[in-house]
């Protein structure tokens, strides 16, 4: 590992201001309140890196069944049911899923094991835990969220493997976790909220933190359109009315 590579998201405006994209290996808290593009997003990092950066992605969903999500995916442009086909984009669903979840309340190391030996099996560079609170909420000690956090960076960062954890938080609230631990040993934060403006809800994305990087902290204005996430910054021209 040359530790000095960028894992491009895909978004191409993202990777604008992150300066070229994520710290390959990096874990990435994603914060957001319920409906705030977590998983669109994610997802959008995942497809993007199959179909245009030749890096594997696996996507692990805590929170949604599988076929329910993949059907609201299938709306997006970057949808690539190829590359689902040919495994390079991999969906653990939520069977899989549950047996992740019956093994973290035995032990969260098994866990950290378990996601890994995924990651290693199907050589992903790019991996997608949605969300981060799911495995959280079921360990309910910050000691334990620490210690998961810590070790699947650890894990990941040799493999360069890219990480982004979803984190759900409230609506409008400038927090980016539920426990409150999960942001410091992140590598990076990048935060979803929203605003109204004349009755519209306006949605934004700031990236609050990135280890070793120099990143624009500036607010973005995040529309979800069928293209995928598109980002400007935030200008009263860009404002939709
Ligand atoms: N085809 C589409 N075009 C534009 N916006 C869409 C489209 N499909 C969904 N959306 C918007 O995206 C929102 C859902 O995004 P997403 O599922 O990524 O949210 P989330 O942050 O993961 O939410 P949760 O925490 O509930 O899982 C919807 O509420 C809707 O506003
Ligand atoms: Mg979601």
């Amino acid at each position: 590992m040359t530790g000095d590579e960028l894992c491009k998201t895909g978004i191409n405006e993202m990777d604008k201001i992150l300066g070229g994209g994520i710290p390959q290996g990096s874990s990435v808290l994603l914060a957001g309140s319920s409906g705030s593009g977590k998983t669109i997003l994610c997802s959008e990092f995942i497809f993007r890196g199959a179909s245009e950066h030749d890096e594997k992605g696996v996507y692990i969903c805590l929170t949604e069944p599988k076929a329910k999500m993949i059907k609201n995916l299938k709306n997006f442009g970057f949808y690539d049911q190829k590359a689902v086909d040919d495994g390079d984009v991999y969906f653990l669903d939520m069977e899989v899923a549950e047996k992740l979840r019956e093994m973290l309340l035995l032990n969260p190391s098994t866990l950290v094991r378990t996601i890994v030996d995924v990651v290693k099996d199907r050589g992903a560079k790019r991996v997608v835990i949605d969300s981060v609170t799911a495995v959280c909420n079921s360990l309910d000690d910050k000691a334990e969220i620490r210690d998961f956090i810590f070790r699947l960076g650890i894990e990941l960062s040799p493999l360069d493997c890219t990480a982004l954890l979803i984190s759900e938080i409230p609506p409008r609230e400038y927090v980016f976790s539920v426990f409150g631990v999960e942001e410091f040993i992140s590598d990076g934060i990048v935060h979803l909220s929203d605003f109204e403006r004349k009755g519209n809800i306006i949605r934004t994305l700031q990236v609050v933190k990135m280890r070793g990087i120099e990143h624009s902290m500036n607010k973005q204005v995040m529309q979800i359109t069928k293209g995928g996430i598109k980002l400007m910054p935030l200008l009263d021209k860009n404002i939709p009315v």
